[in-house]
């Protein structure tokens, strides 16, 4: 089985989702959750975490969102998790995102899209050091 990064980022937390997106995960089967925090994510950790897009014009943005308030880490351990929370959250867009999706259901602005999961093998083992050293 395989394990991927999740954060529940800061709207999230603030609309009160947490417990409504944690039992989707949960929910399907042989998924367990193998770590979880709540914590307001520093401007290192987010650096590191969004390095890929440093330089694009959304990033001082998301930067700034994703410290306004404390996230909740999360890594979960199942069969195909890493396809299987992608395809949980939708896409990017939440407006693109179906009906059913984390983006779908409760999104409607880009940055503010509620949910990251790590989007391959190595995304996901690089995202797990970042948030949990301690674990893996
Ligand atoms: P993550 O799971 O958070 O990594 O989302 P993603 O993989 O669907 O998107 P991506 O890695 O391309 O971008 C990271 C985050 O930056 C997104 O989740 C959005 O919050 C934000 N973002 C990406 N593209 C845009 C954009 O064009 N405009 C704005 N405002 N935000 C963006
Ligand atoms: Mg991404």
């Amino acid at each position: 089985s395989q394990r991927t990064l999740v954060l529940l980022k800061p709207d999230a937390v603030r609309r009160g989702l947490v417990g409504e997106i944690i039992g989707r995960i949960e929910s399907k089967a042989g998924w367990t959750l193998a770590a979880m925090e709540l914590r307001t994510l520093d401007r290192a950790t987010l650096e590191q975490h969004y390095a890929e897009h440093e330089g694009r014009p959304f990033y001082e943005p998301l930067m700034e969102f994703m410290a306004s308030g404390p996230s909740v880490a999360l890594v979960v351990e199942g069969e195909r998790v890493i396809e299987g929370i992608r395809a949980l959250a939708g896409p990017t867009d939440p407006i693109a995102a179906a009906p059913g999706s984390v983006r779908g259901d409760f999104g409607t602005i880009v940055r503010e899209n509620l949910i990251h999961a790590s989007d391959s093998e190595e995304s996901a083992q690089r995202e797990m050091k970042i948030f949990f050293p301690d674990f893996a």
